[in-house]
C-alpha cells in the first residue's frame, strides 16, 4: 500500500472506531485516547517536555550567531506585559485624565474663577526672569509635544486610525515617533534647568502645613494663606515635574538605548544596596518592557497633574498666567498668593536702594 492510500485510509479507520464507542462522548474518549498514549510514552517524552517548559518559560538556550538574545524561543512575559499595557494602564490613563477633567469642570461651576480679590493696584513686580521663563516654557512646549506624540502610541489606534485612515494615521504616527524621540531632548534640559533654578525655593517647611490646613485657600474668596515664592501646592507641581520627568526621561532613553543602557537593571540594583533583593539580571526584553509600563504610567501620572496646573495658570486664576507670560505680577496678586515672598522681594529692593544711596558716585575715589 503506497502513502497517498494509507493516510485517507488511517483517517477512515479512526473515524469508524471514534463512531464505533458508544457510552462516553467521542471527544472525552479521544482525550481518554491521547492521555493514555501519552502516558506510555511519557517515560521517552519526559526529557522533551522539559525542554518545552523551559522554552515556555523563556529560558535562553545557546546559539552560535553573535546575537545571543536569539537563544530566547518564546518571550512569554510579552503576553502579560501586552495584557497589561493594553487594558488596565489604557483604561486607567483615560479615567485620570477625564477625572481630572471633571473634577476641575466642576470645581469652576462651583467656585468660579479665583478673583484678584482687592482688584488690580496697577503697581507690577517681576515674578520671574527671562531665564526662569525660558525654562518654563522649554519644559512645557516640550511636554505637550511629548504627551500628544504619546498618547497617540498607546490610544491613537483605537481614537485616531477609525476616523483618518491607515495612510494618514501611519504617516502622522511615523512623524510623531520622530518628534517624541528628539523633543525629548528639550524635555530633559528644561527639567535640568528648573531643577537648578528652582530648587532653592521648592525645599519643604512647616509654612507648608498651614496652607494645607487652609486647603491652599482656594474654597474660600477671603483666605489667603501666606506663602513664599512658591505655595506648598505649586511644590507637589515642582517636585512630581522634577522627579517624575527625571525618571520618565531615564526610562525613555533605556527604551531608545536598549543595547547601551538598562533602567531597571540599575535601579533595581540601586535599591538592592538596601536589601530589597531585586532581580538585577534582566533579559533585555524584560528591561524593556518594565521601562516602557513606568514610562507611560508616570507620564500619564504627570498628564494628570499637569492638566490641573494647566488649569489654574490660564482660565482658574485671574492675574496668574502673567507671571509666565510677561513676567510681571500685579502687586495685589502677589499679596494674595505670596505675601511672604512680596516682603522679601521689598526688603531686598530696600537692602538694594540702601545700598545704591550709600555706594560712592562715579568718579570717588
Ligand atoms: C499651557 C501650559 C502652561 C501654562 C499656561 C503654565 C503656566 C504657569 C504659570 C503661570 C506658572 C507660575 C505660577 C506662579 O506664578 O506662581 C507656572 C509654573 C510652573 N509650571 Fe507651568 N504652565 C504650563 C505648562 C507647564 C508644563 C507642561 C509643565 C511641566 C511639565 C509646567 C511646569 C511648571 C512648574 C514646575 C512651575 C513652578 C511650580 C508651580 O508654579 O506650580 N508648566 N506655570
Amino acid at each position: 500500500m503506497n502513502v497517498r492510500n494509507f493516510i485517507p485510509r488511517l483517517f477512515a479507520i479512526l473515524s469508524l472506531a471514534v463512531l464505533l464507542l458508544g457510552g462516553m462522548p467521542a471527544a472525552e474518549r479521544l482525550t481518554g485516547i491521547a492521555a493514555g498514549a501519552h502516558a506510555q510514552q511519557a517515560p521517552a517524552d519526559a526529557g522533551k517536555s522539559d525542554v518545552w517548559r523551559a522554552i515556555r518559560q523563556g529560558e535562553q538556550g545557546y546559539v552560535s550567531i553573535p546575537d545571543k538574545k536569539a537563544g530566547v524561543l518564546i518571550q512569554s512575559e510579552g503576553e502579560n506585559w501586552r495584557a497589561f499595557r493594553n487594558g488596565p494602564l489604557s483604561t486607567w490613563g483615560v479615567w485620570g485624565m477625564v477625572g481630572m477633567l471633571g473634577l476641575l469642570a466642576l470645581f469652576f461651576v462651583v467656585r468660579g474663577r479665583i478673583r484678584i480679590e482687592h482688584g488690580k493696584s496697577g503697581r507690577l513686580i517681576e515674578r520671574f526672569n527671562g531665564l526662569e521663563r525660558f525654562s518654563h516654557w522649554l519644559t512645557a512646549v516640550s511636554f505637550i509635544a511629548l504627551g500628544l506624540t504619546g498618547l497617540n502610541i498607546l490610544y491613537g489606534r483605537y481614537v485616531l486610525l477609525p476616523v483618518i485612515g491607515p495612510e494618514a494615521f501611519s504617516a502622522i504616527s511615523l512623524a510623531g515617533k520622530y518628534v517624541h524621540n528628539y523633543i525629548s531632548f528639550a524635555f530633559m534640559l528644561g527639567i535640568v534647568l528648573i531643577l537648578v533654578l528652582w530648587i532653592k525655593d521648592n525645599i519643604p517647611s512647616k509654612l507648608d502645613l498651614t496652607w494645607f490646613a487652609q486647603g491652599g485657600g482656594i474654597f474660600s474668596k477671603h483666605k489667603h494663606p501666606p506663602a513664599k515664592k512658591f505655595n506648598a501646592g505649586q511644590k507637589i507641581i515642582f517636585w512630581a515635574v522634577v522627579l517624575g520627568g527625571i525618571s520618565v526621561s531615564l526610562s525613555g532613553l533605556a527604551l531608545m538605548f536598549p543595547f547601551e543602557f538598562a533602567f531597571f537593571g540599575k535601579t533595581f540594583a540601586a535599591l538592592n544596596v538596601f536589601g530589597f533583593g531585586l532581580p538585577e539580571n534582566l533579559t533585555m526584553m524584560q528591561e524593556m518592557q518594565l521601562s516602557q509600563l513606568w514610562h507611560a504610567i508616570v507620564a500619564l501620572v504627570l498628564l494628570v497633574l499637569i492638566i490641573a496646573h494647566i488649569y489654574i495658570g490660564t482660565v482658574g486664576m485671574e492675574g496668574a498666567f502673567d507671571a509666565m507670560g510677561s513676567g510681571m505680577v500685579d502687586e495685589n496678586w502677589a499679596k494674595e498668593h505670596h505675601s511672604l515672598w512680596v516682603d522679601e522681594v521689598k526688603e531686598e529692593e530696600r537692602k538694594a536702594r540702601g545700598a545704591a544711596r550709600g555706594a560712592p558716585a562715579p568718579g570717588d575715589d
